[in-house]
């Protein structure tokens, strides 16, 4: 049985993908500094999957640390999600998100080359794109210089792995989400937000909930169908399972470079309008929103050509806008605050 680390585990996309990969079987490893979610996630995972994974509290940019852990952990290969993800956030504080996110990187990475580890699989994200230039994106379109520091650490994270693999002939895999939303069917895991949300679907429940007045759309005057940005929303459960899916190539070796990227998307556009129309049909009231000018940095347009990731992963999307949604609306109504 493959032991594998999971780092930032107790996270959104991190907590279900070790779900995941407890039911697929793996052994899983959790580290986490609980930065940005609560320990009560353990329990709930283990609830769900009747397995209590292993957990430490640890900070990755702590390099001591991290060399203690996998001195006395014998671990297979390692799915690295822990990072800082807050777009607006990084441009205030750029190098807290340098060392959180490249420090912690090159760390583990590492202890890859030091220890021999076979598997790491990275969470990239579709921002390397920007906007770009014909829609959908397969992963022929060219990175673009990034719009913010959280998107640089994810370009710098792909090179730097890159190089690793090319130097230390090590095999991984960056996975280019696109938009993640949505909660387990379960609903016992999902999305926890600290603050004022700053992504839409988070922003749409707590409105509906009556914890916000009102949405507010940014922009309705993009050049698509409705005014409105679009973006592509995967279910969190169906990205979950693209981890495995990749960790499966590693294992098997089946893949074909030492490096590679994929899109992890439904490959289906939505407009603001699109997800508020869909989203007032799961509750029946209409939400409360308004149109406002254009957030600086948003792009018009994204959405996976997901032919590559299909093809290479023996993988694809499951569940649709719909069902996401409403998983996320259920979530909200659990989790009142
Ligand atoms: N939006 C609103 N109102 C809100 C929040 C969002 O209209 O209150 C709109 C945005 O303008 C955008 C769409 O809803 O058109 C989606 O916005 P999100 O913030 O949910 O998602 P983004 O596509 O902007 O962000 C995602 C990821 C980031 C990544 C970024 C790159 O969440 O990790 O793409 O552009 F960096």
């Amino acid at each position: 049985m493959k032991r594998i680390l999971v780092t930032g585990g107790l996270g959104f996309i991190g907590s279900h993908t070790v779900v995941e990969l407890q039911n697929e079987g793996f052994e899983v490893v959790i580290i986490d500094n609980l930065s940005n979610t609560s320990i009560g996630v353990l329990d709930k995972i283990t609830e769900i999957t009747g397995k209590k994974p292993t957990f430490y509290q640890i900070d990755l940019r702590k390099k001591e640390e991290v060399k203690n852990f996998f001195d006395t952990n014998k671990i297979d290969g390692i799915i690295h999600f822990a990072a800082f993800k807050a777009v607006g956030e990084s441009m205030q504080k750029p190098l807290d998100y340098y060392e959180n996110n490249i420090g912690s990187l090159v760390y583990l990475l590492e202890e890859m080359r030091d220890r021999k580890l076979d598997y790491f699989i990275f969470s990239s994200s579709c921002t390397v794109y920007g906007q770009a230039d014909e829609l959908p994106i397969t992963e022929k379109a060219p990175v673009k210089k990034a719009e913010s520091v959280y998107g640089n650490t994810k370009q710098i994270g792909e090179e730097i792995i890159k190089d690793a693999c090319k130097a230390y002939n090590l095999n991984s895999i960056a996975l280019r989400y696109f938009n993640p939303i949505g909660a387990h069917p379960s609903i016992k895991i999902g999305e926890l937000p600290i603050g004022i949300p700053q992504n839409l679907i988070p922003y749409v429940t707590q409105t509906a909930a009556g914890i916000r007045k009102e949405l507010s759309v940014f922009g309705d005057d993009y050049d698509t169908e409705d005014g409105t940005a679009v973006r592509d929303y995967i279910h969190v459960l169906d990205l979950a399972k693209a981890h495995i899916a990749a960790l499966k190539r590693l294992i098997n070796k089946t893949n074909k470079e030492n490096f590679e990227f994929f899109n992890v998307g439904t490959g289906k556009g939505s407009s603001v309008l699109d997800v508020i129309k869909t989203f007032e049909k799961i509750t029946g009231e209409p939400l409360n929103y308004k149109i406002v000018g254009r957030r600086e940095g948003d792009i018009t347009a994204a959405y996976a050509d997901t032919t590559i990731a299909n093809k290479e992963l023996n993988w694809k999307t499951e569940k649709t806008l719909e069902e996401a949604l409403e998983a996320a609306w259920k979530w909200q109504q659990q989790n009142k605050s």
